[in-house]
């Protein structure tokens, strides 16, 4: 077998076990395998480019290794896991910014010669450039850097447009004088601009969405590097990325009961919908003392985790809780709403981490049915997940997103600090529900007292 064919080979092995790695990610049971598999993947493919001898020199990659390796270990150290969706906005901005400059050399050294590869060239520099500062916006707005409010000025969506329109019309000198660098240039900074302008208006809050988005552009931008530099292996990996991505996004949008469109542009019909919902009672409270004699008394009991809970770092506590329930003869499980918590299967991991067992946590959509079995629900540190507006509401900011139907259990015990909203910035009817009673506290602190009150008895 000569080199090459032994490269393509190398490639192609590659290609299978990430193919095979994102399966495996698709349960919390196999992702580890599929960790693994997509690591041993990327392994095989670094090898098999260090030998392929298309690379500068093995002193640089050293320089750049080390540099990397250095920053993104102490980042990924200091990163909390509700840092995470901003973390990866920020590794997604650095992947599109290299694709752009691998583009860009590939481009000094060699002007490119096909339309198939002009083409490749300029929409890697248009998505890499929209994808690198757009995602730098996204970490600012997530990590509160920026604002997280939409940020609109008049005349923006024109401004857009016009800045769209005129990137898309330099495609035609580019592709007449390829090799004429101050278009190349010109292409490159108005695509860095649209970047910002296209996520400035949108909410701190939309941007998971936004990042899912920025993730499949991250992988078209590799997909088309692949087509420049003519690397199968970036064509497939970046197609892999860029599908995934999008398929995530979608998933995000169906569970919040929004369509990509409104998210990505929906600051421009200057919605103020978000107002209170639900008849005005009185939320009523409970002490520790009154949830564990309820606690105490029940055979069903389903735990509803929210964004609250990966604040408080409350899953230790909870799991505890939940094995002195069980030992007290109640049968114990967890409720996952798809968009619990700010990041895809946030709650997953949280409860993997506190060695929760995969096969005590329900999807949403099989804890409904038989809800009005369950004696009681401990509603932790969520809360739009579980808003009945949701369900009847048509003024409502989250008319016709499925919710966990906790007030259809016998009792709900809501665990928050105060009466505040969550995400959606709107009241929560549940908690004037009769069957419902507020144990206002930080999360972790309220699971804790409950266990001690579980071990004291
Ligand atoms: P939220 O509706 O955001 O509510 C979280 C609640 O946690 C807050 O009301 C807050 O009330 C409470 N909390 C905060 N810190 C706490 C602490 N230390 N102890 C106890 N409680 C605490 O949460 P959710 O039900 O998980 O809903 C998620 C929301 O995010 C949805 O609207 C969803 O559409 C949105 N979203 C999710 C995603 C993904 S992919 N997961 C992406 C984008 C948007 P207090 O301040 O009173 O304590």
């Amino acid at each position: 077998m000569n080199h090459i064919s032994f490269i393509n080979l190398a490639y192609i092995v590659s290609c299978a076990l990430f193919a095979f790695g994102l399966k495996f990610l698709a349960s919390p049971e196999t992702a580890r395998k599929g960790n693994w598999l997509s690591a041993l993947g990327m392994l095989i493919a670094v090898i098999a480019t260090l030998t392929s001898h298309e690379i500068i020199s093995f002193q640089w990659i050293l320089i750049g290794m080390i540099i990397g390796s250095i920053l993104g270990a102490l980042v990924a150290f200091r990163a909390a896991m509700t840092q995470m969706p901003e973390m990866i906005a920020l590794l997604h901005g650095f992947g599109a910014l290299a694709s752009v400059f691998v583009d860009w050399s590939a481009y000094h050294s060699h002007r490119p010669d096909t339309i198939v590869v002009t083409t490749a060239l300029y929409l890697s520099i248009l998505i890499g450039g929209v994808t690198f500062t757009g995602s730098g916006i996204a970490w600012g707005k997530l990590s509160e850097r920026l604002s997280g409010k939409p940020i609109l000025f008049p005349g923006q969506m024109w401004i857009n447009i016009a800045a769209l329109a005129f990137v898309l019309a330099l495609a035609v000198p580019f592709f007449m004088h390829p090799a004429y660098y101050p278009v190349f240039l010109a292409i490159l900074g108005i695509s860095f601009l649209l970047g910002i302008l296209t996520v400035i208006p949108i909410g701190g809050a939309d941007m998971p969405v936004v990042i899912s988005v920025l993730n499949s552009y991250s992988g078209l931008v590799a997909c088309t590097t692949g087509f420049v530099i003519n690397n199968v292996l970036l064509i497939v990996v970046g197609s892999l990325v860029g599908a995934n991505g999008i398929i995530l996004s979608y998933i995000m949008c169906k569970a919040m009961n929004r369509s990509l469109g409104n998210v990505l542009f929906g600051a421009f019909a200057a919605s103020k919908k978000k107002k209170a919902v639900g008849e005005k009672k009185e939320a009523k409270s409970a002490s520790i003392e009154d949830a564990y004699l309820v606690l105490e008394a029940a055979h069903s009991v389903v735990v509803v985790p929210g964004y609250g809970l990966a604040v408080a770092q409350a899953q230790h506590a909870i799991r505890e809780l939940g094995e002195l329930l069980e030992k007290n003869g109640a049968e114990v499980r967890y409720a996952i709403h798809p968009v619990a918590g700010r990041m895809p299967g946030h709650m997953n991991v949280l409860l993997a981490e506190a060695n929760v067992p995969y096969d005590q946590l329900v999807e949403m959509e099989n804890i409904n049915p038989i809800m009005d079995t369950v004696d009681v629900c401990i509603v932790i540190g969520a809360n739009d997940t579980v808003n009945p507006a949701a369900l009847h509401d048509k003024t409502s900011p989250i008319y016709g997103m499925p919710i966990v139907e906790t007030f259809r259990a016998r009792t709900v015990f809501v665990i928050k600090r105060s009466m505040a909203s969550g995400f959606a910035g709107i009241e929560n009817e549940l908690f004037y529900y009769d069957n419902t009673r507020m144990i206002f506290g930080d999360a972790k602190d309220v699971a804790q007292k409950l266990v001690a009150e579980f071990k004291a008895k």
